[in-house]
């Protein structure tokens, strides 16, 4: 496999991502055939994976991508892609996340994409993450959790998240891909990961939320200066 060399300007954030996301890549070429569906997740992170996955040389039928932004990143990258309406299959999808558990539980939606992301997670026969190991946690609910709203339930939404203990904030400037606004809620209790991920899609205006525990990741890659730590559920 081709490794891509990295300028020494690069910023040690893009090094730090570059090195879990080689892992990734490794991990998915040892299963990748000519006729592998690649999910693409959204952010910075994954934009590194798609810069590796161009160099690397991989033989396989497209991807599918999560994303107005990943759709922009794929195409200039020369990454031939199908879009996510006409996808019924993935093998495996990568993605970043913002934070995890060493089980498979993460939370998504730093970038506004958790919906199409979690699709296409739920989609794919592997579900793949990478980011550096600041994210990886032992319990969740530091990053405020972001979950994607109708405009038109934005005030009722609030209120049912206040009354669960919630402290939660309409992003400014965020119109998700879907045409939904998002909004980040500190301060719910994330212990029971799976019943909260069940109980916030219950309130009406919620289309999803960015606990990601019923659909776990499968490999998880955390990397820092001194290398990558991964963990490998099936
Ligand atoms: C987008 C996401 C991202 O994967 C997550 O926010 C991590 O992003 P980055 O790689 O830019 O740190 O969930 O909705």
């Amino acid at each position: 496999m081709n490794m891509i060399s990295y300028p020494m300007d690069t910023p040690a954030s893009t090094c730090l991502r570059a090195k879990a996301a080689q892992v990734a890549l490794e991990h998915v070429m040892k299963a990748l055939t000519p006729s592998s569906v690649i999910g693409i997740g959204t952010g910075a992170t994954v934009e590194v994976f798609i810069q590796l996955l161009k160099h690397s040389g991989a033989t396989f039928s497209h991807c599918v991508s999560s994303s107005k932004r990943s759709s922009a990143a794929l195409a200039a990258a020369g990454i031939n892609e199908l879009p996510i309406d006409q996808c019924d299959r993935v093998d495996f999808y990568v993605d970043g996340i913002d934070e995890g558990l060493s089980n498979g539980t993460t939370v998504k939606g730093g970038g506004a994409a958790l919906a199409r992301e979690k699709v296409l997670a739920t989609l794919a026969m592997s579900f793949i993450t990478i980011a550096d190991s600041g994210r990886l946690k032992e319990s969740l609910g530091e990053f405020p959790l972001p979950i994607e709203v109708l405009p038109a339930a934005e005030l009722a939404v609030l209120r049912a998240l206040q009354s669960l203990g919630g402290n939660p904030i309409r992003r400014k400037n965020c119109v998700t891909d879907n045409g939904n606004l998002i909004i980040d809620c500190a301060g719910l209790d994330l212990s029971d990961s799976t019943a909260t991920e069940l109980s916030l899609n219950s309130i009406p205006g919620v289309v999803e939320n960015g606990i990601f525990s019923r659909r776990k990741a499968d490999f998880m890659a955390f990397s820092d200066e001194s290398g990558v730590e991964w963990f490998c559920r099936n």
